[in-house]
């Protein structure tokens, strides 16, 4: 396993780019499935998971080709196979995205129910109840989703949740209604601009889909969707991400191909707390400066504060002075970067579906280990404020949702050295860390 050295308290400047975004290449790729003809994908970011969907889809007999540069080739008109296997689901919870373009073309679906997860409960009911109204036959085997249709049919759903609408629900249930005969509206779906992304990318090969950014979706099905090539939005988390880690060092960074149509919300928030944020262009300047206060904050559906900007934020409130509370009701429970951070000095209290955050003047350099995606950013990003050393442990679940992180962070100044974790898990305090690593030593025969 690799981990993190992170040497604090440089301050981030000069020009970075953002990928392409990961959610809206996720399911796109997924997509592709319900496609007949060659599929060119231009910004789809090299990232752990867009890796875990591509393996997904070459296990089914798909053609991928990607030494065109910046661009990859999908063609799935080879594949037989619908069935997504338990042990790349549990990698990577959007594969259960195949679900609906699997449905939508061969009328059947075996797709694993994706596993647990650190940032809470993560059902996929909606996605069933969405395809189910569409007239799939949905039942569960064995931790496996079984779905079966003669031919879908168009259908009047509701795919909202008690915890607002769902991102790949939606994307499933409109992957599924472009192919099914006759008309569709989903009501309460997600506005998400990855979900907009893949309703452009099915439209450009032939769907008919409406109201895309809107919550009200209207889709005429058609019989077969055919060859295109399609440019990936940006990666608006990603943007959002590199804006606080310039915050939080004092830094001036610009951001550049940020899509800053789709940051109001972040760039909102951003310039609450006292950053300077200055688009300029299809790029984003970003300015700290040594006057931020404390806010109160809410992560919730687009166009709202991004869930998947909360725990980065939850890090640069640390050193924020002044009491700041970040509420998730999205996932109430996506707060285990904040223990990880007390143990770097910050003060955060947990409280339901709150973290309750009280500035401190500076962080430490600690052992600490990443729990998710985005927990994991939360942590590199307090190390690259924190007085001394940091290591973090764990660091796969970064590189499943950022491209050389480390890298872009480096060439802004940043000190970080990726290294391979030769203890493991940190399962003791690091002074220990030589008894351990003797007795594997002595356990391998090894001086
Ligand atoms: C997508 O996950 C994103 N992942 C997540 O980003 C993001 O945090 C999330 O949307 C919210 O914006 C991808 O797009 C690949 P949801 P998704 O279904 O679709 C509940 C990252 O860091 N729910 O929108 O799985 C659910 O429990 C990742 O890049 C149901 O109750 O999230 C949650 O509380 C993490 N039943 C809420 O809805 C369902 O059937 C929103 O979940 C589906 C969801």
């Amino acid at each position: 396993m690799d981990m993190f050295c992170v040497d604090g308290g440089r301050k981030l400047r000069g020009t970075v780019r953002v990928e392409g975004s990961k959610n809206a290449g996720l399911p796109i790729l997924a997509a592709t499935l319900a496609i007949q003809g060659e599929v060119v994908l231009e910004r789809i970011p090299l990232l752990q998971d867009i890796v875990t969907m591509r393996r997904l889809l070459q296990s089914m007999g798909a053609t991928i080709d990607d030494d065109r540069g910046s661009s990859l080739s999908v063609d799935t008109r080879e594949v037989r196979e619908s069935v997504a296997p338990y042990d790349l689901v549990r990698q990577m919870r959007a594969s259960v995205c195949v679900l609906g373009p699997l449905l939508a073309r061969f009328g059947k679906a075996r797709v694993s129910l994706p596993g647990g997860c650190n940032i809470g409960h993560r059902p996929i009911d909606i996605h069933l109840r969405g395809l189910a109204a569409l007239g799939a036959d949905i039942r569960l085997e064995s931790g496996y989703v079984v779905a079966e249709a003669e031919r879908l049919r168009g259908a009047d759903v509701d795919l909202g949740g008690i915890f607002g609408p769902t991102v790949t629900g939606t994307c499933n249930v409109m992957m599924a209604a472009a192919l099914a005969k006759g008309r569709s509206v989903l009501r309460s779906a997600a506005k998400e601009p990855e979900v907009a992304d893949l309703g452009e990318f099915l439209n450009a090969a032939g769907a008919r889909i409406g109201g895309l950014g809107t919550s009200v979706l209207e889709i005429d099905g058609v019989d077969e969707l055919h060859a295109v090539r399609h440019r990936i939005i940006a990666d608006r988390i990603e943007a959002a991400t590199l804006a606080v880690a310039t915050a939080i060092t004092g830094g001036d960074v610009l951001i550049e191909e940020a899509p800053t149509e789709h940051m109001t919300s972040v760039i909102q928030v951003l310039r609450s707390i006292g950053i300077v944020v200055e688009a300029e262009g299809r790029a984003l300047r970003v300015q700290g400066t040594s006057d931020y206060r404390a806010v109160q904050l809410r992560a919730e559906p687009y166009p709202g504060l991004p869930t998947d900007v909360q725990a980065q934020l939850t890090a640069l409130l640390a050193i924020v002075p002044g009491e700041s509370r970040i509420i998730d009701s999205v996932f109430p429970d996506r707060f285990m970067h904040a223990a990880e951070l007390v143990r770097m000095g910050a003060n955060i209290r947990v409280h339901g579906n709150a973290a309750h955050v009280c500035g401190v003047t500076q962080l430490s350099g600690a052992p600490v280990m990443a729990s998710d995606l985005r927990a994991s950013a939360a942590l590199v990003l307090a190390a690259l404020a924190a007085k001394g050393r940091t290591e973090i442990r764990r660091v796969y679940h970064l590189d499943r949702g950022y491209h050389a992180f480390e890298k872009k962070l480096n060439s802004l100044g940043a000190s970080i050295e990726r290294r391979t974790d030769q203890v493991g898990p940190q399962i003791v305090p690091a002074p220990h860390l030589d008894l351990v690593r003797s007795a594997i030593r002595q356990r391998a025969g090894t001086k």
